[in-house]
């Protein structure tokens, strides 16, 4: 539920009195604005409504048995701390499950993270001083905002349009966000929120940017699997930028098991690699048993992995199906991952988010969406459109639409 931004009431962190102050960075550090929507879905669930939720990318499907049968098969003595890096089995286990996907690291060029995000951080601890900037492509995962205001680093974001399906610009306009500051570009494919899956042309674009630049790029690949027409391509696949790529990675999404909190960072550049060991270090270790009961998955990810997007891809289908019933609304084919960036006929959609979940029922039911606000870091986008993360099963999925579709034509009226 902390996926979108927004600017926590300052009167509520700054000390008042003699007491002292808080941060900056904590002051200016976003919250997830669905946490009043998330706490009126609560009330409104304490009434008798029933909610849907259309707001979080925690995919409702059960986690594979195999996890909780290698942690109760653990037998060590000691629950002891790790290696900085990770253990050396899920090492391996992340090196057999990339050789599987084509790309290709040795245990030296990882280190095993507290989930992507963490590996993201590290990336921009490895690569920025304070201030410096990373290019980013918005809308974009809301998270970003808070793992660069740890690392205080400026996000620049180059903006894409729903018109064209979120799909990236020409290089001319990706180097006018270029400044002396720029240390890389942060790309996230297949994409939150937009579910788009940049082409390899699209991507030669940014490598090329980024080559001719001198600069790093940073890729988010924890939806790599979800990719239902078209086809994904890692950077990891563009051997010219072998010193300049980072690649961030994770099981959450891929084999369902988002509250393990195992990712990875991964690069030929020896430097980054080092130096996220240095930060490594410095945290000690990640969790030792979710470390092993990923050993499995990671070395037969087909088994695990094509189920669970077997099963988003139906229900993108499902949805893709559905939009079209739904009047006066703007969207696309999403490609990848499991969400949608939707533009609806209303001029707020942060306000009409809130009277759905405040206000509307059909037959005491509704649903929490997510206002795609939190999605830009450009002021005044992204104002009449919303996420969706279909993360909800068939029935559940057609009714939660349908309530959207009556819910915008009451308000409309
Ligand atoms: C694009 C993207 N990157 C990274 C993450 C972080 O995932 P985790 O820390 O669970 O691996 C998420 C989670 O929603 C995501 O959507």
């Amino acid at each position: 539920m902390n996926e979108t931004s927004e600017k926590l009431d300052t009167k509520e962190l700054v000390g008042e009195g003699n007491k002292p102050l808080i941060s900056t960075r904590a002051v200016t550090m976003q919250a997830s604005p669905l946490r009043k929507l998330a706490a009126t879905a609560e009330e409104r669930k304490r009434k008798g409504i029933k909610v849907y939720h259309l707001n979080i990318g925690q995919p409702d499907l059960p986690t594979d048995p195999v996890v909780f049968e290698t942690i109760r098969n653990i037998d060590h003595l000691t629950l002891a701390y790790a290696p900085s890096a990770g253990i050396i089995p899920a090492l391996s286990a992340w090196k057999n499950y990339f050789a599987q996907v084509g790309i290709h690291f040795d245990e030296s060029e990882m280190v095993i993270t507290t989930g992507g995000s963490e590996a993201i951080i590290f990336a921009m601890f490895a690569v920025c001083d304070n201030d410096d900037e990373i290019i980013v492509f918005e809308p974009f995962y809301t998270n970003y905002n808070g793992f660069a205001t740890i690392a205080n680093v400026n996000l620049r974001p180059v903006p894409l349009s729903i018109s064209n399906g979120f799909h990236l610009p020409p290089s001319s306009e990706i180097e006018n966000y270029i400044t002396e500051k720029t240390r890389g570009i942060l790309i996230n494919n297949p994409s939150n929120p937009t579910g788009t899956i940049y082409s390899r042309e699209e991507l030669q674009v940014v490598v090329d940017v980024v080559k001719k630049h001198n600069l790093f790029l940073l890729s988010d690949e924890v939806y790599r699997e979800f990719a239902y027409d078209a086809k994904f391509h890692s950077v990891m696949s563009f051997p010219e930028i072998r010193e300049n790529a980072i690649l961030l990675d994770s099981c959450s999404k891929r084999f369902n098991v988002c509250g393990a909190r195992i990712g990875v960072i991964a690069s030929h550049n020896k430097e980054v690699i080092q130096s996220a060991f240095k930060f490594g270090m410095a945290r000690l270790s990640v969790a030792t048993i979710e470390q092993h009961a990923m050993i499995p998955l990671l070395n037969s990810p087909e088994k695990f992995v094509q189920p669970i997007v077997q099963e988003f891809k139906r229900r993108r289908d499902i949805l893709y199906d559905y939009l079209k019933e739904i009047p006066g609304i703007t969207y696309y084919k999403p490609e990848g991952a499991f969400y949608i960036v939707i533009g609806l006929p209303v001029k707020d959609s942060e306000h009409f988010a809130k009277w759905l979940i405040e206000e509307f029922e059909d037959r005491k039911e509704t649903a929490l969406i997510a206002p795609a606000q939190g999605f830009y870091a450009t002021p005044g986008k992204g104002f009449n459109e919303i996420r969706i993360a279909y993360t909800l099963n068939e029935v559940e999925l057609r009714r939660s639409l349908e309530i959207i579709k009556f819910a915008l034509e009451a308000y409309r009226k």
